[in-house]
């Protein structure tokens, strides 16, 4: 499907972000545009949420066909503080549950004049499909696809490492997890390396080792402990059983926090100013231990904060790129 898609563009041909499917053709410069515009919409603690009225009148339509709490909210906050219209899809009541295909769903939305798609689906190729398919003023924006990409979690991922450690190029990352089956390590990656990373670790635990071509120019590892020395930031991941298909032989979670787990003992391995970071749903005491996902290194709650100004920066950014198309 990939290929014979391959012509879709999520560019226009000046350069400008019209749907948002993958980081791996975005440049620096796009990159950086976007962690400046998402900047602009914090706020401290406290002060009403920032507002742009630029989607004013303007329909979002949210399409989740997998499960999700903090995606799912963050761009519908995000798409009402800058003015739209939200339509969030009971994927439950759908009639995809019927049978009727993806782009049935979408023409039959297009109908009623969405602009923007906001897509989380299991398959891989499902944003890109609906991208091809649909009118040349609507945009697409992916929000989790299969096991491939997660793009928004790549962006607002980028944006806190930024704020904690400014530059990019002499960062050591680790991240630990079922690196296999993360769409959230593939795009963080993916960005991480557009932006000058060099110096990038996959800890994979058996069972959960990712296919190297997929990762090029990155270290992989079943090691965490001789992974941790000299880490700026430590990425945990949960273990995606829901896309397990082999009966994996599993180690109980008690055996996986043992080997795998991020405790604070582990944690002062890494260099004493790192990072700890998690893209949610976090399994505590499982792959991150709660008092380490709870204390004074922790970002958490920090990257749910900027993913939605950075959905909103995304937003902001394919409604004004309508311009050039
Ligand atoms: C992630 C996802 O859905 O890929 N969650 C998220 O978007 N914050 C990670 C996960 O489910 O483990």
């Amino acid at each position: 499907m990939a290929t014979e898609l391959a012509h879709c563009t999520q560019l226009t041909p000046s350069g400008r972000l019209r749907h948002l499917l993958t980081l791996t053709d975005m440049s620096r410069d796009l990159i950086e545009e976007l962690l400046e515009r998402a900047e602009s919409y914090l706020r401290p603690p406290g002060e009403p949420p920032a507002r742009d009225p630029v989607l004013r009148g303007r329909t979002v339509a949210n399409l989740f066909f997998e499960p999700s709490t903090r995606t799912r909210a963050s761009f519908e906050l995000a798409a009402k503080r800058l003015g739209a219209d939200v339509l969030n899809l009971d994927v439950n009541m759908s009639s995809r549950k019927k049978g009727e295909s993806v782009l049935d769903t979408i023409y039959t939305l297009q109908a009623m004049q969405v602009d923007v798609f906001v897509v989380r689906d299991a398959s891989a190729g499902i944003p890109e499909l609906i991208a091809a398919s649909v009118e040349p003023h609507v945009s697409v924006l992916n929000a989790g696809e299969a096991a491939v990409s997660h793009p928004t979690q790549g962006l607002l991922d980028l944006m806190t490492m930024h704020q904690h450690k400014g530059r990019f190029d002499r960062l050591s990352v680790v991240i630990v997890g079922d690196i296999a089956r993360s769409r959230v390590a593939r795009s963080a990656v993916e960005g991480l390396q557009i932006m000058g990373t060099r110096d990038i670790r996959l800890v994979a635990p058996p069972g959960m080792t990712p296919d190297e071509k997929l990762y090029p120019g990155t270290t992989i590892t079943s090691d965490l402990d001789g992974a941790l020395p000299g880490a700026d930031v430590v990425m945990a991941l949960r273990i995606q059983r829901e896309r397990m298909t082999e009966k994996a032989q599993m180690m109980t979670t008690h055996e996986y926090h043992a080997k795998y787990g991020l405790t604070a003992e582990r944690l002062m391995r890494a260099t004493p100013d790192a990072i700890v970071m998690h893209p949610g749903p976090m399994n505590r005491d499982v792959e991150i231990a709660g008092d380490v996902a709870d204390g004074p290194q922790s970002v958490i709650v920090q990257q749910v904060t900027n993913g939605l100004a950075m959905r909103m920066a995304i937003l902001a950014m394919v409604m004004e790129a309508r311009r050039d198309r």
